[in-house]
């Protein structure tokens, strides 16, 4: 499976900060908002990326993460020119994608639970068509919502309902087939004039080809729209952290973990950020696996 982070947009809902700066660059605590999306693709096992931005924006993307060998991994660039909508992702990413399945993850998705990379795996063993991830939120109108029956079948899909007809956000990761590419490159622009990944998902529901996995009650879905919503993220990341001394989203951790790369090299991506709390934490990562049995 081949993997797409849309990091494109404004950011206009987070003026003047994205002024001069990509959203998806900005911190999430410790670290960027991209490294979030990005470990959540690793975890998925998918080494094989393309990071969609703008033309403003996209050399600093490349600046940070490279052609991404350092983590083992092997990251492409696409530019996506104006805000037509997350499904143009796959008519931009076409011939990225090939005839592999596709993860499509947005670049400003935080996702933080237990067991993560297993039902992650699993989602990505039982694809066929489309699975999505459903999370319980209380402010539902802002996001794709889902409606699902009590044996958890996907009834309807809806984009920003003004009266919800559920408490189920569709989050911004989204597994797919190859057909895919097919359906986007079918969709006729929304009423706000963008190509829409709820019609995209909507085409396999009618398919009776849509899933959603159930992110449960101990997991986090951050969103990071907002100057508030932006600095509870950091809050919560900062919290977790400080109290289990383990990073989330550390993707030369993930790396290491995966097997993308191995301990002396992770020790090596350390040593490059060691005045940093952040380098210092990738050391010691490197330095207890080099000794693990
Ligand atoms: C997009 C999708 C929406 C989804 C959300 C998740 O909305 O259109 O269905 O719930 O991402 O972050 P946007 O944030 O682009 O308005």
């Amino acid at each position: 499976m081949k993997g797409i982070i849309l990091a494109g947009g404004t950011g206009s809902r987070l003026h003047p900060i994205t002024q001069a700066t990509s959203k998806q660059l900005l911190p999430v605590y410790d670290k960027p908002m991209i490294y979030y999306p990005l470990s959540v693709l690793m975890l998925a096992g998918i080494t094989e990326i393309l990071l969609i931005s703008t033309p403003e924006d996209l050399p600093s993307f490349r600046r940070l993460l490279g052609a991404g060998e350092q983590f083992g991994l092997n990251i492409e660039y696409a530019l996506q020119y104006q805000p037509n909508g997350l499904a143009e992702a796959f008519v931009i990413g076409r011939r990225f994608v090939g005839d592999s399945p596709v993860a499509l993850i947005l670049g400003d998705n935080l996702f933080h639970g237990p067991g993560f990379s297993g039902v992650l795996e699993q989602a990505k063993s039982d694809l066929d068509g489309c699975v999505l991830f459903g999370y319980r939120v209380k402010d539902a109108h802002r996001y794709g919502v889902a409606e699902v029956d009590a044996a958890g079948n996907l009834l309807s899909l809806e984009e920003k309902p003004a009266r919800p007809r559920s408490d189920r956000a569709v989050t911004g990761l989204y597994f797919y087939d190859n057909d895919v590419l097919d359906i986007a490159a079918s969709l006729k622009p929304s009423a706000r004039g963008e190509l829409e990944i709820t019609d995209v998902n909507r085409r396999y529901l009618q398919q009776h080809r849509a899933r959603m996995v159930d992110l449960g009650r101990g997991f986090a879905w951050l969103d990071t729209g907002t100057h508030d919503s932006l600095l509870e993220a950091g809050q919560f990341v900062r919290v977790i952290e400080d109290r289990t001394g383990v990073r989330i989203a550390c993707v030369e951790e993930i790396a290491l973990r995966m097997g993308y790369i191995d301990a002396a090299h992770c020790h090596a991506l350390g040593e490059k950020l060691a005045k940093s709390s952040y380098g210092e934490y990738v050391m010691s990562v490197a330095e207890s696996m080099s000794v693990a049995p």
